[in-house]
């Protein structure tokens, strides 16, 4: 008999709850929303909520809450917000501290119960906890994967589209590197329907359209008090599609590198294809010297909140 996919969304919050409408709404399989035991009939409450949304959308899918990790069990693809997003000031930097035992905490009963799962990692400091999370599960690399480029490749989309007076439909954009202020726009890379950017936006403007993309989470949660949620959980959900269905789609991913673009033992968002199998290719595409001195200095930070998160380890260990 045919069996639906399970997708356990393991946070029941702002993002979690948009994961879960996105995956009933596309068919993609039974959800179950995961929170911690005080937050258990928030999660049922929100599940709920979301089974009756489906009697009137008509999508097919079982969607539950719990706390009870056995509820998660054999789980084929895992999605991680569990965390603390980051308040106006803050930088995702600064809740290394908070969601550094969050995630280890996910990672151990992850290891128990969701030992095959592709896993998708959202919180934040991203290319941390991604990282964390594949080093305390010891899962396959190429299934432990970081949401961040294809958020931030969005937002640029955006800009892009908005600057020139097209559909975003028709605007391509490659964001790498850390998810920071020093994320990297692939410019050359950015087109229109296959016509460079740069031949329909002045220098200047993409300079500052580029500039607004790295700040994109921080003008959002200026605005809410709270970090975005909606492309968070769209972009995720397209990853999560490519790999359930797999697609073969070439998307922006931080990715664990062993020897591409010239770094080791990291994670870090490069352009990745994601099918069936996972991460089934790192593809390592030419940059010009100005993007790599740019991914050097974000890859250089994403190194330094690592080793925070080791001494962090180390002391709560
Ligand atoms: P939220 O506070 O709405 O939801 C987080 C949920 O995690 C809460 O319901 C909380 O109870 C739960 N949680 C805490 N500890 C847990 C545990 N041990 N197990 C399971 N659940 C646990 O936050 P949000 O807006 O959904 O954001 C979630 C995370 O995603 C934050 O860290 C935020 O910074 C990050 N984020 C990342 C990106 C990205 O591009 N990677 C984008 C947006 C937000
Ligand atoms: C934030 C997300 C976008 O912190 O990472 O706003």
């Amino acid at each position: 008999m045919a069996k639906r996919n399970k997708i356990a969304l393991i946070g029941a919050g702002n993002i979690g709850g948009e994961l879960a409408a996105i995956a009933a709404r596309k068919q993609l399989g039974d959800v179950v929303l995961f929170d911690i035991p005080s937050k258990a009939d928030f999660a049922k409450g929100k599940a709920l909520d979301l089974m009756q949304n489906s009697a009137i959308t008509g999508d097919d899918a079982s969607i539950t809450g719990t706390s009870d990790w056995a509820d998660v069990a054999g789980a084929d693809v895992m999605i991680i917000t569990a965390g603390v997003p980051r308040k106006p000031g803050q930088s995702r930097d600064d809740l290394v501290g908070i969601n550094l035992p969050i995630i280890r905490n996910v990672a151990e009963n992850a290891k128990k119960h969701c030992p095959d799962a592709f896993t998708i990692v959202i919180s934040n400091p991203l290319d941390v906890m991604v990282w964390a999370f594949q080093q305390w599960t010891g899962f396959d690399r190429k299934r432990v994967v970081g949401m961040a480029g294809v958020l931030d490749s969005a937002r640029l989309q955006h800009f892009l589209a908005a600057e020139v007076g097209v559909s975003a439909k028709d605007v391509r954009a490659m964001v790498l590197g850390g998810h920071g202020d020093d994320m990297v726009a692939a410019r050359g890379y950015c087109t229109i329907n296959g016509v460079p950017v740069s031949q329909l936006i002045a220098s200047e403007r993409l300079d500052a359209l580029e500039a607004r993309t790295r700040g994109g989470g921080g003008e959002i949660v200026k605005l809410m008090g709270t970090s975005a949620y909606y492309a968070p959980a769209t972009a995720a959900m397209a990853m999560a599609e490519a790999y359930l269905l797999d697609q073969k789609r070439l998307l922006a991913g931080a990715a664990y590198l062993d020897g591409q673009y010239g770094y080791k033992d990291m994670y870090l968002g490069v352009p990745v294809v994601i099918g069936g199998s996972g991460i089934e290719r790192i593809v390592e595409i030419e940059l010009s010297d100005a993007e790599k001195v740019a991914l050097a200095k974000s890859a250089e930070s994403v190194r330094g909140v690592v080793d925070v998160a080791k001494r962090l380890s180390a002391q709560q260990a």
